[in-house]
């Protein structure tokens, strides 16, 4: 066998497709329409749209399999997230024109894997705006709203303000969601708080958090993991929306060897 990684790789992904061919008695005018869809998708730009729809989750299955059973699951990054923006004080920047959307709380603490809370670690916390935009992506929404940094205090605890997160569809006007809808699928994801914590000497960890009873949760558009640790129930405190939830990370050192 090989020892070349992108041959074994290519291989591998190619025989499984044959086989999928094979299986579904694929016809040559079938294979023609893919191939021209395909460049269809290419040529709008969307390839990186549909391979994050149908592959994205894979990824992630991926990493969680490889993980330390008791470090927090990851999920998808999605395409929005934002480098370098500012840390805030308690507070994510929202538009005032949303001033009357619903508050939302994020806190909780970040432990490593053996239970031990972990001061002065970086969170990037990241969520749409009450109509499903995306600050620093979408109709000229400043980058620092709707997403900061945050710091864990000397007990490994944080807390951050922000408003609740909506479903929003993934970008569906070109032929990415044209062949959903072909398919009988639709192209929403339930509300979620994206969260990714970079900490030295610890795994990356990538995550996003759910609201049950979401129309959604159980239907994610992009085959999402959706962890049921973070589906949250709704909680609410003094009028603000409440997500309560512990992060662990795993050291470095403790992941497992690939077989
Ligand atoms: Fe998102």
């Amino acid at each position: 066998m090989s020892d070349n990684r992108l041959d074994h790789v290519v291989r591998s992904v190619v025989g499984a497709v044959r086989e999928a061919v094979v299986e579904e008695q694929v016809t040559f005018e079938e294979y023609r329409a893919a191939i021209g869809y395909m460049m269809k998708i290419a040529e709008a730009g969307e390839l990186p749209l549909f391979i994050d729809v149908f592959m994205n989750s894979t990824i992630v299955d991926v990493i969680n399999r490889g993980s330390h059973p008791e470090a927090s699951p990851s999920d998808m990054e999605g395409p929005y997230f934002v480098e370098g923006v500012p840390h805030v004080d308690g507070t994510i920047k929202t538009m005032d024109a949303y001033k009357d959307d619903e508050p939302l709380v994020v806190r909780g603490y970040v432990k490593d894997v053996s239970g031990t809370a972990l001061p002065d670690v970086t969170l990037d916390i990241w969520s749409s705006t009450p109509d499903g935009k995306y600050g620093g992506i979408h109709d000229g929404i400043p980058k620092d709203y709707y997403r900061g940094k945050i710091k864990t205090d000397e007990n490994g605890y944080f807390q951050v303000k922000t408003t609740v997160p909506v479903p929003y569809q993934i970008p569906h006007s070109g032929p990415v969601g044209a062949m959903m809808d072909m398919m009988g699928r639709h192209t929403w994801r339930p509300a979620h708080v994206h969260v990714k914590i970079r900490e030295d000497g610890y795994r990356e960890l990538i995550t996003q958090l759910y609201f049950e009873g979401d129309p959604y949760v159980g239907s994610d558009c992009c085959e999402g993991i959706v962890p049921p640790e973070f589906v949250f129930p709704r909680r609410v405190e003094d009028g603000k929306r409440i997500i309560e939830t512990t992060l662990k990370i795993e050291p470095l050192a403790e992941v497992p060897e690939a077989a």
